[in-house]
């Protein structure tokens, strides 16, 4: 028995919602085949496409599996894990979440599905562990959920799905370059000015009511982020730029997808995120920096 997935990138924080926002994009993603095997624990077989462990332990797949192998009481055997990897690690889509959100779909479903889509979500979480050393589940609640997601709350772990209006397009430009999530996270501060905290909560609060009444307008009100945007930016080439080309070409917002060094612009329609590729793209080509372009449906 033997299953094919594609694992889909995902945009975290999405301006305003640090650690607790998320959405899933159509593409790009990693394809990954899992299979049945007899011998006990994950193997992860084969990875195409970037220079990842094979090791169990040391694969963001293999933890995640692991972890949920750990809560199933009398199986004995194990899987087999072939990994194509089109997402490159520290772009800011996703690229470990989509391999553990991946890996443990997939084993649930060679299973019988004893896990619901947000049952896995924690054993998801160890392999964003593994990458980041911070167990954010806003990159993996997306690629389990589909759509957006929120982070209620982590203690107890309480995740919500959101609707997503229905005209709504994502652009993301992925700079080659690396930036550790680990990294982009120790340039943050570790307390927050009340009156940045109000904006904030305010902004995420009229987000998820635009998402509820495709307000759009509300939604470009609410695309922004004081706390985490402005001590990240620096690690970006470009970055104040890029955002800058995207919002003169339409775009609702634009940010930080995840903790970088991609960016993200939203949009009403698939021309303007088009448009606003291209502008980005444009911009781009000053900073020496190789990038790709993705536009994609939410
Ligand atoms: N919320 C996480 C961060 C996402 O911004 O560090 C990492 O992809």
């Amino acid at each position: 028995k033997e299953i094919k997935l594609f694992c889909p990138a995902t945009i975290a924080n999405v301006s305003c919602g640090f650690d607790v926002l998320g959405l899933c994009l159509e593409q790009p993603g990693d394809e990954m085949i899992i299979k049945k095997s007899f011998t006990p624990g994950i193997q992860i077989t084969k990875i195409i496409g970037q220079d990842l462990p094979l090791e169990t332990e040391k694969n963001v797949a293999g933890v995640a599996g692991l972890a949920l192998l750990n809560e199933l009481k009398d199986f004995k055997s194990g899987f087999e894990i072939e990994i194509y990897k089109n997402i490159k690690p520290g772009s800011g889509i996703g690229s470990s979440a989509a391999s553990a959100a991946g890996a443990v779909f997939g084993i649930n479903q060679l299973l019988n599905q004893p896990f619901s889509a947000k049952e896995l979500i924690p054993f998801a979480m160890q392999g964003e562990f593994l990458a980041s050393g911070a167990l954010h589940a806003d990159n993996v609640a997306p690629a389990l959920l589909g759509g957006f997601t929120l982070v209620r709350s982590y203690e107890p772990l309480d995740i919500l799905k959101l609707p997503v209006p229905n005209q709504l397009i994502a652009t993301v430009i992925h700079p080659q370059l690396e930036v550790k999530t680990a990294d982009a996270r120790a340039v943050l501060k570790h307390t927050v000015p009340l009156k940045k905290a109000i904006t904030q909560w305010g902004n995420l609060a009229g987000l998820i009511s635009a998402l509820y009444t495709n307000d759009y307008d509300l939604l470009a009100r609410c695309l922004h982020d004081e706390i985490v945007e402005p001590l990240r930016s620096v690690l970006i080439p470009g970055f104040n730029e890029v955002k800058e080309s995207a919002l003169v070409n339409g775009a609702l917002g634009s940010g930080i997808s995840g903790s970088g060094p991609s960016i993200f612009a939203l949009s009403k329609d698939k021309i303007t995120a088009q448009k606003i590729g291209d502008a980005m793209a444009t911009t781009y080509k000053k900073f020496e920096v190789d990038y790709d372009v993705h536009v994609s449906s939410i």
